[in-house]
């Protein structure tokens, strides 16, 4: 009989997928979705990975959301029917890739974001020559994508409405703000954002479904009863920025660490690691912090350069050169996208790779 490997034969630095944890965050954003009767339709930019796909279309998600158009090829293989591509299109050139994921889907969604936006859309879903179904962005408060006010979203639903190629069945958002609420104001502010989608929507067609998008918010989504659709992405993973700032899930929930060792003790107070901005990207917490030790620890890592961490913290001088230690990153979505494979575990046991399929998949 062969050992099971395990974490200690694992050469460092190196992303671990937790499976069961995964499995359990999948499971319960879904049931959640089912009491409440919400269709689920996860954001695949955190896990870029057909594997997590399938799990999460098995546990019954109803779609998946996309940034890119690449990622969504890359998520065919998952066997999923429904995609919506969460992205302001606008170059023609990308119509034949459209119409060929047209052709595979029963449905794929784009998205409507401005009435500038819309105008070069039409010319995107002529050009593929198959009916589109489309998604109205509001900006709820990040202002990044979406309409501004109620005179933009009728203009923008009109365009849609004289296109042929286009067909109007949603209104979408990205609360992304919240992330920077404290927990005590998230519910108010998940509010707001519900009055704001909800006041444009009325304006238009109060039978339009809204599909509001974000970890910090699903679950509470779900439950008022006003929405049809979440589109959370970070979830089934978690982060600093879920388990430690939000406090949505508790750091035990957070499926995704990275292995690292320490390389060097250049003077009392600082541990150098194997892992830098390749390994965990340059995002960091409100208050500085790329990663944090999972074991309860006072060990951060606070400052980055490519190939090293620096740790600093009230346990890091009883870190020796050789030491591993896994670390919850701030930011789950870079680090995912900076490596080729994720291994996967069950605790310390290893169970094998699951490969980043739409890494790098910007196009
Ligand atoms: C359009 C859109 N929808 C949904 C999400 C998912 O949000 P989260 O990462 O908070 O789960 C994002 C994240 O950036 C997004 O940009």
């Amino acid at each position: 009989m062969t050992a099971i490997p395990t974490i200690a034969e694992l050469a460092t630095p190196v992303v671990l997928l937790d499976r069961p944890r995964m499995e359990k965050n999948i499971r319960a954003m879904q049931e959640v979705c089912h009491a409440h009767g919400v269709e689920l339709w996860p954001h695949i930019k955190t896990h870029k990975m057909v594997e997590v796909a399938r799990r999460q279309l098995a546990a019954g998600a109803r779609g998946l959301t996309c940034a890119k158009v690449g990622e969504a090829e890359a998520m065919l293989p998952s066997g999923v029917k429904r995609i919506f591509i969460a992205h302001s299109l606008v170059d023609v050139r990308v119509a034949p890739r459209l119409a060929a994921l047209a052709d595979q889907l029963d449905e794929l969604r784009v998205a409507a974001t401005s009435v500038a936006q819309t105008e070069a859309l039409v010319k995107v879903a002529v050009a593929t020559n198959r009916t589109l179904q489309v998604m109205l962005a509001v900006d709820t408060g990040l202002h990044r994508e979406g309409v501004r006010e109620v005179a933009a979203a009728r203009a923008v639903a009109a365009i849609v409405a004289d296109c042929p190629q286009l067909k109007l069945v949603g209104i979408y958002t990205h609360e992304g703000q919240i992330y920077g609420a404290k927990p005590e104001e998230q519910a108010a502010q998940a509010q707001a954002v519900l009055d704001r989608v909800s006041e444009i929507r009325d304006a238009i067609d109060p039978a339009l479904p809204l599909c509001p998008g974000c970890s910090v918010t699903a679950r509470m989504m779900a439950a008022t009863g006003r929405v049809q659709v979440v589109r959370p992405g970070a979830y089934m993973f978690g982060d600093m920025a879920l388990a430690v700032t939000s406090k949505v899930m508790t750091p035990a929930e957070v499926a995704i660490h990275v292995l690292v060792t320490v390389v060097d003790r250049p003077e009392p107070g600082l541990a150098l690691i194997d892992a830098g901005s390749k390994v965990f990207s340059s995002d960091k917490t409100a208050l500085g912090v790329h990663a944090m030790a999972v074991d309860g620890r006072d060990i951060q890592a606070v400052r980055l350069n490519e190939e090293h961490g620096y740790l600093r913290g009230a346990d890091v001088d009883a870190l020796k050169i050789g030491d591993r230690l896994q670390l919850m990153p701030a930011h789950v979505c870079p680090v995912i996208n900076l490596t080729d494979f994720v291994t996967v575990v069950a605790g310390d046991s290893v169970e094998g790779r699951w490969s980043v399929d739409a890494r790098g998949k910007v196009q």
